[in-house]
């Protein structure tokens, strides 16, 4: 981005509810086993949201740990952006009680949907908004329980999700300041806006009797379709994103990616040339947790001490819409 502001991430923070629901839960629930979840997906286990948790108190959380990370005082945040396509309520954005339940008393607030990229694409608003020399500081939330439209009859979906938040801080920073983000890229596709949707509870289909009875409340997923095009977008992506920075492969430390399957990372690692171990992943604990997946990721990575300054950390995700989305980052 052409500016001569710097946006540097000077704190990062994450939170899962305590219950966890495991793949032999599953397998009492539907007709499903253990080594089908594993072997196609990767995933053992997710963290799932008790009745009365919601999206902004774990949005919350994450966001208190990440200010603590950045040594931020509430009062400094300029504003506040919260990913998420399972806010509390369709009426207000999730961000306002975020905003209001930290205390960020001068923040302006709003969310941002684009599902399983939400927290990049929300990332980059974050980075327009300093880079414009707007605002200096934003605290940027990826959160989402997925469980709450999840049909827990659909086997071929349900074994998939898990709910969390993290969160980052943004802060502006001169010039001459190594650490920041390098690139980004968004995209979207609509011709793929039915592959994984919630047909009801917005304006085309209003939440009615019919609308609950047909369960058209829950997540559509068509999993084969979203499977072919997270693998080859997955490496175009990373490619793409090191190539714009005048980066290789090489100089990567770490991607970050969105947590959608172990099959579609490897997959992806291999196709690159990037060894097994720059992947991170944690879909095996948390499941596909949409927006909050690379934050979350991205501060269990942070605190395991596998990032230090300098390094090259690629975030990359993609999901519902379809949309996609790169951050290239210098720790
Ligand atoms: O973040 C974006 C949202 N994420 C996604 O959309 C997920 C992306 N897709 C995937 O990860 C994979 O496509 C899945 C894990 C969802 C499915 O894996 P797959 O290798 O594509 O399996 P499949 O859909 O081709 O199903 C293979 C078989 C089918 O049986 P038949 O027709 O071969 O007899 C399914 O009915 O596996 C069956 N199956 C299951 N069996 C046991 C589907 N779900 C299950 C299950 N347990 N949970």
């Amino acid at each position: 981005m052409a500016s001569d502001i710097r946006a540097v991430i000077a704190g990062t923070g994450s939170y899962v509810p305590e219950k966890v629901l495991t793949n032999d839960d599953f397998a009492r629930m539907v007709d499903t086993t253990d080594e089908w979840i594993t072997t196609r997906t990767g995933i053992k286990s997710r963290h799932i949201a008790d009745s009365g948790l919601t999206t902004s108190a774990m949005a919350v959380e994450a966001g208190r740990a990440a200010l603590a990370d950045a040594k931020v005082a509430p009062a400094d945040v300029d504003l506040v952006i919260v990913g998420t396509f399972t806010g509390d309520r369709p009426l207000p954005a999730t961000a306002c009680r975020v905003q209001h339940k930290l205390g960020l008393s001068k923040a302006a607030a709003f969310d941002l949907s684009a599902a399983c990229s939400g927290f990049v694409y929300s990332l980059s608003t974050a980075w327009s908004f300093i880079a414009s020399g707007r605002y200096k500081t934003v605290l940027v939330v990826g959160a989402d329980q997925l469980s709450r439209f999840t049909d827990y009859t659909d086997r071929t979906s349900c074994i998939l999700f898990g709910d969390g938040a993290g969160a980052v801080v943004l802060k502006a920073a001169p010039a001459t300041e190594i650490s920041g983000l390098l690139n980004c890229e968004l995209g979207a596709d609509g011709s793929g806006y039915e592959l994984m949707t919630v047909e009801a509870g917005g304006s085309e289909n209003p939440a009615s009797a019919e609308t609950v009875t047909a369960r058209r409340h829950y997540m559509i997923i068509h999993g084969k379709e979203v499977f072919k095009f997270a693998a080859s977008k997955m490496q175009e992506l990373v490619g793409s994103a090191v190539k714009s920075c005048g980066l290789t492969i090489a100089d990567i430390k770490l991607v970050v990616p969105h947590q959608v399957n172990t099959r579609i990372l490897d997959f992806a690692a291999e196709k690159l040339g990037l060894p097994k171990e720059k992947m991170f992943v944690n879909i095996d604990r948390m499941g596909n947790t949409s927006a909050a997946s690379v934050p979350m990721a991205l501060d269990e990575a942070r605190r395991a001490g596998l990032i230090h300054k300098g390094d090259v950390v690629v975030l990359v995700a993609f999901g519902g819409g379809l949309t996609w989305a790169s951050m290239v980052v210098r720790w």
